[in-house]
């Protein structure tokens, strides 16, 4: 990532009451804003959204917040990196205008009781395995759109489910903001580009790279024309089974709106990975086209 540049650094706000002023004079002035929500520790994949948002938007805000309500008690809040100012010389160097750097008291203040619950879709796959986190990404979500009011704000494919969660909630909520999902972004090895890949040791990291190679071995087969859903589930687990040190979750194709199973190939569907290498956890995805 690049570390020193010479451009503009962006405003940074820490307070609501610091950036919401600023962003009503900039749609009095006609001017559109693209809104990037983060958790930090920004990598090539959140620059990608930053850059979308620059080419679609006059002014660009991107929010870090490491969000304690989408975090489980025994999960990683504590130790998930928190590199302010590599953070905001990157936003900086991707020319984003405003960062919003809340503290948790400012999201969420003494006597905070509301939250935002996608049904059905919150509690299947990582809602399972991760009772809650929805609740937490959907609240948090909510209110940033709330406060930011962007036109567009950029999320990343990587996260499938999570995308769709927040696609139902501003559809449902009848948030104006439109919500665009961008590809992932891949290491040259294919790793999925995340925050948590920090937490890999080079062994780890090579193992992990299992997952990547599955999914794309399900998309080559579906590409090459095999639409046997049961052929192409046993490819994905068979290539992820006997890995040392790669504890698979779930492996699953599933129907690429809803998560639900399905038994034909006739709508986009979705291969999708969670596994734990070593004490990381690691997701990925990689979607099937009816007509590629
Ligand atoms: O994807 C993330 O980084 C977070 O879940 C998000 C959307 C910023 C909410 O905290």
């Amino acid at each position: 990532m690049p570390t020193a540049s010479n451009s503009t650094p962006p405003d940074v706000a820490e307070s609501i009451a610091g950036l919401v002023p600023k962003l009503a004079l900039v749609r009095r002035a006609g001017k559109s804003i693209g809104f990037v929500p983060t958790m930090g520790a920004l990598h090539a994949g959140h620059v990608s959204l930053m850059e979308r948002a620059r080419a679609e938007c006059d002014i660009v805000v991107v929010s870090i917040f490491v969000n304690p309500t989408q975090f489980g008690p025994s999960e990683d809040f504590n130790r998930y990196p928190r590199p302010r100012e590599t953070d905001l010389q990157i936003c900086g160097n991707a020319g984003v205008d405003y960062v919003f750097y809340p503290t948790a008291g400012e999201i969420y203040p003494p006597g905070y009781r509301t939250y935002v619950d996608v049904e059905g879709l919150s509690t299947i796959l990582e809602g399972a395995i991760r009772p809650g986190h929805f609740r937490g990404v959907a609240t948090v979500v909510t209110k940033l759109f709330l406060i930011v009011g962007a036109n567009r704000a950029y999320f990343g494919q990587k996260d499938y489910q999570q995308q769709l969660v927040i696609r139902t909630m501003t559809r449902d909520l009848n948030i104006p903001t439109k919500v665009i999902v961008c590809p992932t972004l891949r290491d040259p090895d294919g790793l999925a580009m995340s925050s948590r890949n920090a937490y890999l040791s080079p062994a780890e990291r090579t193992t992990g790279l299992a997952i990547s190679r599955s999914l794309k071995l399900v998309v080559q087969r579906f590409q090459a024309g095999e639409r046997d859903l049961e052929l192409l589930r046993t490819t994905l687990s068979a290539s992820l089974a006997n890995i040392e040190g790669l504890a698979v979750e779930y492996a699953l194709i599933v129907d690429g709106t809803t998560l639900e199973d399905v038994t034909s190939a006739g709508q986009e569907l979705v291969a999708l990975v969670a596994a734990r290498v070593g004490k990381t956890r690691l997701i990925d995805n990689m979607v099937l086209q009816p007509d590629s």
